[in-house]
């Protein structure tokens, strides 16, 4: 069993902060998505990896993942000049997968239990294909499976306007090679991609067997900036435990699971977790509430900030109150301290700006 892992696309719904950084290594709880990623796998005993990058952001995620041995994994990585779809990722790796089974596992995708136990019960029942449903609110938004009252699959489409049902397709997926037969015979979708679930359904046009499960865990894909927030939210929930190896000054109060790493500094603060403060980060006079993380060397100075995801290397200054929000790398946002009532702002693309 071999694992391919789709790190490349575009992130457009993750613009600004993907105009200079691959989705899949936006941190939750301060770490990748990517390392999530990698360790499900590694637990799956799965070693050989194949990595499926682009020409914009395969330098960043080849960085990160190195060799793989920080997860016992060993990774090859696959350039796909371009992102044609989950299929054409599939073809692009065919000379990676060779004829072995293998798991395909979004590179933005996080799951609660990772994939040790599906792919045992992969590796036992032999299907072609094992994939995992989820019940979402907005099934428009993702790939759609149609079941009979035995729960057997009847078809597969890709983010129909009338959803037959609310059961979206997981970012993951085990095949057998007989994926490579499908996908040489579907056509790209209107949208120009050569879609996974056009691939799923060939197969059961095929006559090849298609498993699917009810995934009972939890589910998220990152795209997008409330996506992110929620990720954060359970994960902190999740993961977080009380540990304190920065320095916090007698006049802070910390209140519950909060992870403060080393190099970091409270001063004159309150923390109430679920927090997660990474190292170097600089606390002053502030407020900062349940369901935040608070990247590395950030700054943070006479402000309140809840729900939010402040990235590496920002700072944060005189904001009486900052909530459910996603600030990128190497950004400032500060209170004019003249109190004017005009904004002065220097916006970039595709911001979103809400005062
Ligand atoms: P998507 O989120 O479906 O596509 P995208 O990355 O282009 O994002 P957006 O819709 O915001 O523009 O991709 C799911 C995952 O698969 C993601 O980790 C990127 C990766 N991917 C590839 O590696 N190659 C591809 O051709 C596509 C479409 C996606």
């Amino acid at each position: 069993m071999k694992a391919l892992v789709l790190s490349g696309g575009k992130g457009t719904r993750l613009r600004p902060l993907t105009h200079t950084m691959a989705k899949q290594l936006v941190p939750v709880a301060g770490r990748p998505i990517l390392g999530y990623v990698m360790s499900h796998i590694a637990e799956a005993r799965i070693r050989e990896v194949g990595v499926i990058i682009s020409p914009e952001t395969g330098e960043d995620v080849k960085a990160y993942l190195k060799d793989g041995s920080e997860w016992g994994i060993r990774t090859t990585y696959i350039l796909q000049d371009s992102p044609l779809g989950l299929a054409h990722a599939v073809l692009t790796a065919r000379e990676f997968l060779q004829d072995s089974d293998f798991v395909m596992y979004l590179g933005d995708n996080l799951l609660s239990y990772g994939v040790k136990d599906a792919v045992e019960r992969f590796l036992e029942d032999r299907p072609d294909a094992l994939i995992f449903l989820k019940e979402v609110e907005d099934p428009q938004r993702f790939g759609v499976a149609e079941l009979d009252e035995q729960g057997r699959i009847i078809r597969l489409i890709e983010k129909p306007p009338e959803p037959p049902s609310n059961l979206a397709l997981v970012g993951v997926y085990i095949f057998s090679p007989h994926i490579h037969e499908a996908i040489s015979r579907i056509r790209p979708s209107q949208r120009g991609e050569l879609e996974i679930t056009d691939a799923i359904q060939e197969m059961i046009n095929m006559g090849y067997t298609v498993k699917s499960e009810i995934l009972d865990g939890w589910w998220l894909d990152t795209g997008k900036k409330d996506d992110l927030l929620e990720a954060n939210t359970i994960v902190l929930d999740e993961y977080i435990k009380r540990s304190i190896r920065g320095k916090v000054d007698g006049s802070s109060q910390i209140v519950g699971r909060v992870e403060i790493e080393e190099g970091a500094e409270v001063l004159n603060s309150i923390v109430r977790g679920p927090v997660k403060i990474c190292r170097d980060a600089r606390i002053e006079n502030s407020f900062i509430g349940p369901y935040t993380t608070v990247g590395e060397s950030v700054t943070i100075r006479d402000s309140a900030i809840e729900h939010s995801v402040i990235l590496n290397n920002s700072k944060v200054e005189g904001i009486e109150r900052l909530e459910d929000s996603l600030i990128g790398r190497s950004s400032t946002v500060l209170r004019n301290q003249k109190m004017h009532k005009a904004l002065r702002l220097m916006i970039g693309d595709d911001t979103v700006v809400e005062v």
